[in-house]
């Protein structure tokens, strides 16, 4: 690690007394009574008000019939996939998985949870590259996958750091092909996307829909997460499922496999108190985000992209990506990595090494799941067709490469603000 504080680059720059974190969970203090409210009714297992609460306001605020309350988003994202399998081949026996022996399209640039659960499924994952415009999946790819694999019936598709992926085209896409949609929205709760001419949230799109309360997401219940739908059946079945997939019998009968997913009370308090400061929060990250895009105007870098006519990001996380030229070199091995600095030019371990040195948190972008050593061997497809070989079109390894993570909190002051934006020019001197 470089000592910043002796570089002469860094002269004058004092470290953040308090860390500034990438995207921590912010209370307002409602959560407090809702949560003390559970205690003190006694109702702090899985059924209560405010799990009742939340679900309606959910469904309400997003524009879908039903909410489910879940423990997890994975846990969402996990009974979504299992109910698409079902839906497209019938029930698994109890040891296998709905989708045994079938392939799924899959974004490639996301957190691995979006695309676990066609694991637990038993399925294989495909991954379609990203495309440069949005940083989600890019619809020639999927195109080109379905020229490889016409069979595929099932396509997750995720929206990267709270930009809506390009969900029209992706949609008519699966639909001449009759494929089913699992929609991850955990990163982009309250994101809009502009569908047939009119303003839709991201939760709305899929076949079946998922969004998280992660501890780091835009508003949290400490974790949680929900299966969104218009479907009452669907509601019934993931609810059931949820609650270890119980019959209407006096006793415990089973006819499915079921899980312990549900939502607990407690939780579901600290996200109704979080709720009404949805927009809120929107509205601090975006303003980070332009904060952002002004101040670093000047150097070779540019902002997470997204489309200004069709979509209106939530701003979850603000990121930057460097100009190829402007690239120092940089080598990233399974866990390790070096750098070179270069006056005029950086590199993202190195912003990233001297945000940590000043007392920021950053982060590297996702790594894509074609490059994790778990997936390596599935497909890969590019706007080219089957990736192979190293020197092959690859945009996610490449906004990998050159792209950060930005510390986006919406606690951040712009004076803080403005030191890390002082901190990046620094690095290109
Ligand atoms: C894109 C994406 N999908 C799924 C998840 C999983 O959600 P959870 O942590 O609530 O299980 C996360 C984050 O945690 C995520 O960022």
């Amino acid at each position: 690690m470089n000592n910043f504080f002796k570089d002469p680059r860094f002269a004058g720059i004092e470290p953040f007394e308090k860390k500034v974190w990438l995207s921590s969970p912010t209370m307002h203090g409602e959560e407090q009574h809702w949560v003390d409210e559970a205690i003190r009714t006694n109702w702090v297992s899985t059924i209560g008000e405010n799990i009742d609460q939340v679900e309606r306001q959910m469904a309400e605020r997003i524009g879908v019939k039903y909410a489910v309350g879940l423990s997890c988003g994975t846990a969402a994202l996990h009974l979504a996939t299992k109910l698409a399998g079902e839906k497209l081949y019938g029930q698994a026996r109890p040891n296998a998985g709905t989708l045994q022996g079938r392939r799924v399209f899959c974004s490639d640039m996301t957190f691995d949870a979006s695309i676990n659960p066609v694991a637990y499924e038993d399925g294989e994952a495909v991954f379609i590259d990203t495309e440069p415009d949005t940083w989600n999946m890019c619809s020639q790819a999927l195109e080109k996958a379905f020229e490889l694999y016409p069979e595929v019936k099932l396509i997750v598709v995720a929206h990267l750091y709270g930009t809506p992926g390009k969900m029209d085209r992706i949609r008519q896409i699966a639909d001449e092909h009759g494929a089913l949609i699992v929609e991850d929205a955990a990163e982009s709760l309250g994101a809009k996307y502009r569908l047939n001419g009119q303003w839709v949230e991201t939760g709305t799109l899929g076949d079946y829909n998922c969004i998280s309360f992660n501890g780091n997401k835009i508003i949290t219940g400490s974790t949680g997460g929900m299966f969104l739908t218009d479907s009452v059946e669907d509601a019934q079945k993931v609810r059931k499922w949820s609650t270890q997939s119980r019959e209407a019998a006096p006793w415990y009968q089973h006819e499915e496999i079921g899980y312990n997913y549900r939502m607990s009370n407690i939780i579901a308090g600290i996200i109704r108190g979080q709720l009404p400061y949805l927009d809120e929060h929107i509205a601090q990250k975006r303003a980070i985000y332009e904060r952002y895009k002004a101040g670093l105007a000047d150097l070779p870098v540019r902002m997470n992209p997204f489309d200004e006519e069709n979509t209106q990001p939530n701003h979850w996380l603000s990121c930057l990506i460097i100009d190829q030229d402007a690239m120092a070199p940089q080598v990233r091995g399974e866990q390790d990595y070096s750098y070179a600095s270069m006056s005029g030019k950086s590199s993202p371990q190195e912003i990233l090494e001297a945000l940590t040195a000043f007392n920021a948190e950053g982060r590297p972008i996702w790594k894509p799941m074609h490059l994790q050593p778990i997936y390596r061997s599935h497909p890969f497809v590019t706007r080219q067709g089957l990736c192979q070989g190293k020197n092959a079109l690859d945009v996610g390894a490449d906004i990998f490469q050159r792209g950060l993570c930005l510390p986006s909190d919406n606690k951040m002051t712009s004076e803080q603000q403005d030191r890390i934006i002082e901190i990046i020019h620094r690095c290109f001197r």
